[in-house]
């Protein structure tokens, strides 16, 4: 089995640039089918689950070319069947294919999406908000049913706030003949980046701080969308930067994804500076407790925790996190604590003792941001760790290794996959 042999301790610096969002281009890929044009989309992450999506698209018989971080994609050749592939079960985005197809195929059988596991993680806001806009939607031996129909709200209120199943609910309605009103809707930046592309296509699309409407159909038209840096690998690499950089320089960051990470560093006083997208970041001694919230955007997010997690091992005193979002979220505290880590789980409360001294170790991650915060952790501790979960990793990260060594760090990959 794969894992990273990393040897911890080394200054970063020197420049990176952060990748295209994984998040973003997972639902701008399958945006790109409500329009039988041409749609170009450049700065896609060369990731694992981005080639899922690619397999589901050449499978729906649907033209794509990926060269280098370009995706060029024209749908005009797709042809209908069920969406029953094992690529769908992989990962969690490929439910964005149900509000994409939809309007094309009328009726289709799915399988339920993967991904992480991180506690339950249900389905029910985007098959609430399918429904609401005329879908019926049957379920049997583990595969949905979906049928579209006319009788249909104009209005959909979520009752909870989900990223995924607002972007679903937004490539659905931009296909129907009615004015669609949605409320309580997720404000991450994906879902602005979905409205932005959409309105490109040729979408009528308005919103405000409450509500977005949804103008009844327009034929769509391709489009050429640039995609947002990944504000999770971007967050990564700041905290890198905190506890081991030296004049570490990372490009491609937008600031307003991440103002909550920047308030931490701001509480921590670490030493960096910001402008156009550019950051150049200094190894802090810090040493002030921080209480940190995980939640929608504009919180912390989740996604992050881990991350932050680890680095606030480095950071004397005692620290405090509440995951809000995932019920189980923690598979990376045992194993940190194989590194001499001292945290205490209480139901949703990390508690985080940043005194310990640490030691290298064999960890293995369950999770993409599990194995992120392993990996971390062991970049940051003298001696050699070897970290398992590569399969995971390489969801989410895109070059991580050949950036890390470019910047001083040594890391390595070893063993062969399991056949
Ligand atoms: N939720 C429901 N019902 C639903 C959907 C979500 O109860 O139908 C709950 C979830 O169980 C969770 C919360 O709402 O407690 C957040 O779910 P959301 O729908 O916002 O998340 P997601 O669409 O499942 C996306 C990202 C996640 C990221 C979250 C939150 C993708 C493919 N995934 O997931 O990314 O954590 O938004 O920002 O975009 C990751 O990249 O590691 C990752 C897990």
């Amino acid at each position: 089995m794969r894992s990273f042999c990393i040897e911890g301790g080394h200054t970063l610096s020197g420049e990176v640039t952060i990748s295209g969002s994984k998040n973003a281009a997972l639902a701008l890929i399958p945006c790109s089918l409500l329009t039988k044009d041409k749609v170009v989309l450049r700065g896609v992450p060369r990731i694992k689950d981005i080639f899922q999506q690619i397999e589901i698209l050449k499978k729906l018989n649907v033209d794509v070319k990926f060269v280098d971080h370009t995706l060029t994609i024209k749908s005009n050749k797709l042809i209908k069947c069920d969406l029953t592939f094992e690529e769908m079960k992989h990962f969690r985005a490929s439910y964005y294919f149900y509000g994409a197809l939809l309007w094309r195929l009328k009726d289709m059988k799915v399988v339920p999406p993967g991904g992480c596991k991180l506690g339950t993680r249900p389905i029910d806001l985007h098959l609430f908000a399918l429904k609401e806009m005329g879908v019926n939607i049957s379920f049997c031996d583990g595969i949905y049913e979906f049928k579209a129909t006319e009788t249909l709200n104009n209005y959909l209120r979520f009752p909870r706030i989900s990223m995924g199943a607002t972007i679903n609910a937004l490539l659905y309605a931009v296909s129907l003949n009615k004015t669609i009103t949605i409320e309580n809707y997720s404000k991450e930046p994906e879902v602005f980046e979905v409205i932005k592309m959409l309105q490109m296509m040729g979408a009528k699309i308005s919103y405000n701080e409450d509500v977005i409407l949804i103008d009844e159909r327009h034929q769509l038209k391709g489009t050429t969308f640039n995609v947002i840096g990944d504000r999770i690998e971007a967050g990564t690499f700041i905290l890198l930067g905190a506890s081991l950089g030296k004049d570490l320089t990372i490009h491609h960051i937008e600031k307003k994804h991440l103002e909550s990470l920047f308030d931490i560093l701001d509480e921590l006083n670490v030493d960096y500076q910001y402008e156009k997208e550019t950051m150049r970041i200094n190894k802090t001694k810090s040493i002030k407790p921080v209480t940190v919230e995980t939640g929608p955007y504009p919180s912390f997010p989740s996604d992050l925790q881990p991350l932050l997690t680890s680095y606030l091992l480095t950071v004397p005193r005692i620290h405090l996190i509440k995951e809000m979002i995932y019920e189980d979220r923690f598979s990376h505290l045992a194993e940190l604590e194989k590194c001499g880590a001292v945290i205490k789980r209480i139901n949703h409360n990390i508690i985080i003792n940043g005194d310990n001294e640490l030691h290298h170790a064999k960890m293995e991650g369950k999770d993409l941001r599990a194995t992120a915060s392993l990996v971390f952790i062991a970049l940051n501790i003298n001696g050699i760790s070897e970290v398992k979960g590569i399969e995971y990793f390489e969801r989410g990260y895109e070059d991580f290794v050949e950036k890390i060594l470019k910047l001083g760090g040594k890391m390595s990959i070893v063993g062969d996959d399991v056949k």
